[in-house]
């Protein structure tokens, strides 16, 4: 018996990939602020899906993930899809400190309780969903591109602490490129990827444990180059959706 537990699991890439892991006979866990659709999910097979609500912001998050764990029965595969983010070219604050709330804070707060869980177990697997927007500053989403950029980093330094102390556990960094999702429904995107797209490939990743995977092969291009942009030349680009 395999068991994943996703955080971010009601709507989007997060909750395609929970939809796949389903088929394939894992049990899921599944957690996200609103409990409805939490719920509609369960009722399709209580069996195989538990749930709870977590709002990864709060401070007691790690307590209610504890409580998700207690009723799967245990967690091999830890996967956080939770993340908001927005293009503020007028660099409203709220929407800039938001986004480090949620994709830095309660990044952190989640993964490490996941970590110290399989510590304490002796081996897993974390995955998080971060994103290609982290390769360098997005003028029109600051705080967005910044918290991504975080993840890959943290993600990075985790892998390097768990092999420093001989502890076994894998590590997955998931760069997607543009996906509709509701994430993006309030801006314009070129290159729009489908979710069930990329939770098939997220899928194939977390099945052989990489460790980073840019999806999908335009995007794994189009980083490659953009990498290669000197910081000089990258501020005078004028990048607009
Ligand atoms: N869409 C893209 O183009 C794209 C590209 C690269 C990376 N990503 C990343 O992929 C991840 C999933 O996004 P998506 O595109 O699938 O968008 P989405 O449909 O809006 O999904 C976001 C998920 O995050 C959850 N979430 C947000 N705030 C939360 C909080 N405080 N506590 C717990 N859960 C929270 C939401 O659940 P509740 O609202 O129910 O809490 C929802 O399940 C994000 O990290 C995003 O940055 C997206």
């Amino acid at each position: 018996m395999k068991r994943i537990i996703i955080i971010g699991a009601t709507s989007g890439i997060g909750l395609e990939v929970a939809k796949l892991f389903h088929q394939q006979g894992w049990h899921v866990g599944l957690a996200g602020r609103r409990a409805d659709r939490l719920e509609a999910l369960r009722a399709t097979d209580p069996e195989r899906f538990q749930t709870q609500p977590i709002d990864i912001t709060s401070a007691d998050a790690p307590a209610h993930l504890s409580h998700l764990i207690e009723k799967l029965g245990g967690m091999d595969l830890f996967l956080l899809s939770s993340g908001i983010g927005k293009q503020n070219p007028t660099l409203d604050p709220a929407i800039e400190l938001a986004t480090i709330e949620t994709n830095a804070m309660g990044f952190t707060r989640m993964v490490l309780a996941a970590y110290h869980y399989f510590e304490k177990q002796g081996g897993g697997h974390i995955a998080v969903i971060s994103s290609i927007a982290g390769t360098q500053g997005l003028g029109a989403a600051p705080s967005y591109s910044a918290t991504k950029r975080y993840q890959n980093i943290y993600v990075d330094a985790l892998a390097q602490l768990t092999r420093m102390n001989h502890k076994t556990i894998h590590f997955t960094d998931i760069r997607p490129g543009f996906v509709q999702t509701d994430l993006l429904k309030d801006d314009r995107y070129p290159i729009l990827m489908q979710p069930e797209r990329v939770a098939q490939a997220i899928v194939k990743a977390l099945l052989r444990k990489k460790r980073r995977i840019v999806i999908d092969w335009r995007y794994r291009i189009l980083v490659f180059f953009w990498r290669m942009i000197p910081g000089w030349l990258w501020e005078r680009l004028r990048i607009k959706s």
